[in-house]
């Protein structure tokens, strides 16, 4: 049916919004009064923070967790636990934050690239096969949304050749791998509590394993250095200050009251939205591997195939995700650069981190090339907020309905050059996730 799209001017497909993210009420003051209360705000003094790491770990079958400042923190601790040393080399998905690679730079060890599998996001297994050398030591896998990686597989070739196996599950709290949740499968797991993830307290992470050695290096990386019951002005090994506050644990207590719940609501939508999609030609879900048993659903994601859509060059994967948006959905074009074409590894701009040079000295990414990355980060890659996956069953069929509007009346998009002004613009406000730049620099402080 012939229907004038919202961002040429015509009626949205949805104008109400969509769940607010993040969630909060009564529990989150209450928790947070009673921390600033307490006076004591400091994890070493507090109790919230002790309670939320046993819940944690509990919840993901950890022997231990360490709750750290962000997820950043959490995967350079795993590093550096893991006794990641300069020149080593760690196996990584191009298709990612930045920090999954940061980390590595910053515990001066190499990032090498395996490519994707198209259907999942996901680290292909193959593809780290191909990547490892002598010097690898370790492998950082992201549960890409919320789908958990091909675990046995990842753990079998890391057994082979003695790797250390770190979960990035920063996307992936409550998510399930054949019954049982990511995070501490492999020999490490990250988690991020930043403001958009599932579990948000602003700013915060943690470090899970089952391995008491390691928790013995991560309780001292995070904690200066000291050793438990050592002294306080003691230090045994370059660690640093990386606790989590004690407001952040009030609040993730709180929070971890709705999680459950909201889990089982992104699941319940999610395996619809699956299915009203398959039904239709547009887009292609992520695929949920059997062993999914539970999708986090950080993010929900799609694909276009650009043969089916047919448009012409100046009209990319960009302005469907805006003519998407302009309909009332919150779609995101999801990581639109893969980790190695980031500018920074470009110009190997390291700063300090100077690792790579005893044994790489040519390191150059621009000749690295993962082309299923390039794929699904350039050109066919969209995101659904997660927020959205805790709206109604109607909710979701505005979702669909706005696709397939988009699809269906594809020939009204425009080239780059005349987006709506409209779209720009509430692409810019995005609130749950990502907005679309970075505040600029304030004149002064
Ligand atoms: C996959 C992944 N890894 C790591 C991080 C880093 O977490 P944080 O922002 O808490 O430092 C994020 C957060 O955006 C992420 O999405």
């Amino acid at each position: 049916m012939t229907e004038k799209l919202a961002i040429v001017g015509g009626t949205p497909v949805r104008t109400d919004g969509f769940p607010a993210w993040p969630c909060f009420g009564e529990p989150e003051e209450q928790r947070l009064l009673a921390a600033l209360r307490s006076g004591a705000w400091g994890k070493l003094q507090g109790t919230h923070v002790a309670q939320f790491e046993r819940q944690f770990a509990e919840y993901h079958e950890a022997w231990y967790g360490f709750a750290v400042v962000n997820g950043t923190a959490a995967l350079k601790i795993a590093l550096l636990a893991a006794g990641i040393q300069a020149g080593d080399e760690v196996i990584i998905t191009p298709y990612s934050f930045f920090a999954t690679a940061s980390a590595v730079v910053e515990a001066n060890a190499t990032p090498v690239f395996a490519d994707i599998e198209l259907e999942t996001s996901n680290i292909d297994p193959a593809s780290i096969e191909e990547a490892i050398t002598p010097r690898t030591a370790a492998i950082i896998v992201v549960h890409l949304g919320g789908l958990p990686c091909d675990m046995d597989a990842i753990l079998e070739i890391a057994q082979r050749h003695n790797l250390t196996v770190i979960e990035d599950a920063c996307h992936a709290v409550g998510a399930e791998y054949k019954g049982r949740r990511v995070g501490a499968i492999g020999h490490l797991g990250c988690f991020s509590f930043q403001s958009s993830k599932n579990l948000p307290c602003g700013e915060g992470g943690i470090v899970l394993t089952n391995h008491k050695h390691l928790a013995e290096r991560c309780w001292s990386l995070h904690n200066c250095g000291r050793v438990p019951d050592g002294k306080w002005y003691e230090h045994h090994m370059l660690g640093t200050n990386c606790r989590l506050g004690e407001l952040q644990g009030a609040l993730l207590l709180a929070q971890w009251e709705r999680l459950e719940e909201q889990i089982a609501t992104r699941e319940q939508n999610g395996l619809y939205l699956d299915q009203r999609f398959a039904e239709m030609d547009a887009v292609t879900p992520q695929r949920r591997t059997n062993a999914c048993t539970r999708h986090g659903y950080h993010i929900y994601s799609l694909r276009i195939d650009p043969a089916r859509w047919g448009l012409p060059r100046d009209v990319p994967r960009d302005v469907i995700v805006e003519a998407i948006r302009a309909e009332g959905i919150p779609a995101l074009a999801g990581y639109p650069i893969p980790l190695y074409r980031q500018p920074a590894f470009l110009k190997t701009a390291f700063g300090p981190y100077t690792g790579y040079r005893d044994v790489r000295p040519e390191l150059d990414y621009v000749k690295t090339d993962c082309p299923r990355c390039e794929i699904l980060s350039t050109e066919q890659g969209i995101w659904i907020e997660h927020r959205a996956l805790l709206g109604t069953q109607r909710d979701m069929d505005d979702i669909v309905t706005a696709v397939n509007k988009v699809f269906e009346n594809r020939g009204q998009l425009q080239g780059d050059g005349q987006r709506s002004e409209r779209a720009s613009d509430s692409s810019g406000r995005a609130r749950g996730h990502a907005p679309s730049t970075t505040a600029a620099l304030p004149d002064r402080i």
